[in-house]
């Protein structure tokens, strides 16, 4: 089995887990995309308008195929950290725009008030200037959008999140992929909350899930946040 000596970056992380992310994510009870889109359906089915979306950290586009499960049309834009992730989402020839992006450190390529909906599965435990990437999100968000993303709710300091000494590194011998030491960061749902609600997004109430279980008995543990910009 491979090891690191020293922590990942995501963007190493994503890069070599790219080619088998999709494979691997049927064998781990991935429900982080399906439970995004689902707290998106009535906002798109009761819009008959043209709809924009970001997928922040779109990654191969696992919830981007859930949205458009529910409209077709929805025109998706994407960001990501990993270039790899990014080359097997354009290969599905589904969504528009697709840009490297650190959404913890970076500007949003986008204009202030693009999307309708903005929307992230599974990226905010690799993020950790989530007050940047929130800002951010809500710049690009119309008066109206709906902001949706999962997080791992916790206190904020790294030795109190398990999840990020549970995990190992490398390959399994038949060759799946384990995650590595990769720092993964738990938020305070309280300061997540103040900072949508400085960045002029109105928080609904949570809902917390069991995002996924990998192949070394690891589960993680979602909040889903929900907010709407106000008018
Ligand atoms: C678990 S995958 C989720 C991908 C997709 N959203 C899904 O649900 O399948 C996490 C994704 O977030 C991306 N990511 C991690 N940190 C990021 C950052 N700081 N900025 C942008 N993307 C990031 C990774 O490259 C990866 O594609």
């Amino acid at each position: 089995m491979q090891s690191f000596k020293t922590p990942i970056t995501p963007e190493m992380h994503y890069d070599d887990w790219a080619l088998s992310y999709d494979s691997d994510m049927k064998g781990w009870d991935y429900l982080a995309p399906g439970r995004v889109a689902d707290s998106l359906r009535g906002f798109m089915v009761d819009r008959t308008s043209a709809l924009r979306c970001l997928d922040v950290g779109i990654g191969t586009g696992l919830l981007s195929e859930e949205l458009h499960r529910i409209r077709s049309d929805l025109e998706i834009f994407g960001v990501d950290i990993s270039a790899r992730m990014l080359a097997l989402c354009r290969r599905k020839g589904r969504f528009r725009k697709l840009r490297r992006v650190d959404v913890g450190r970076d500007r949003l390529p986008f204009p202030d008030e693009s999307f309708d909906i903005v929307a992230s599965s599974g990226v905010m435990e690799s993020v950790g200037g989530i007050g940047h990437a929130i800002g951010e999100m809500a710049r690009v968000l119309k008066p109206g959008g709906m902001m949706v993303f999962t997080y791992v709710p916790g206190t904020g300091h790294p030795l109190g999140n398990a999840q990020t000494r549970a995990l190992r590194p490398g390959r399994t011998t038949d060759g799946r992929f384990v995650m590595g030491p990769m720092t993964l960061h738990a938020h305070n749902p309280l300061k997540v909350r103040t900072y949508a609600a400085l960045s002029g997004v109105k928080p609904l109430p949570p809902v917390r899930f069991t995002g996924y279980r990998t192949y070394v008995v690891v589960t993680v543990d979602y909040e889903l946040f929900v907010g709407q910009k106000r008018l």
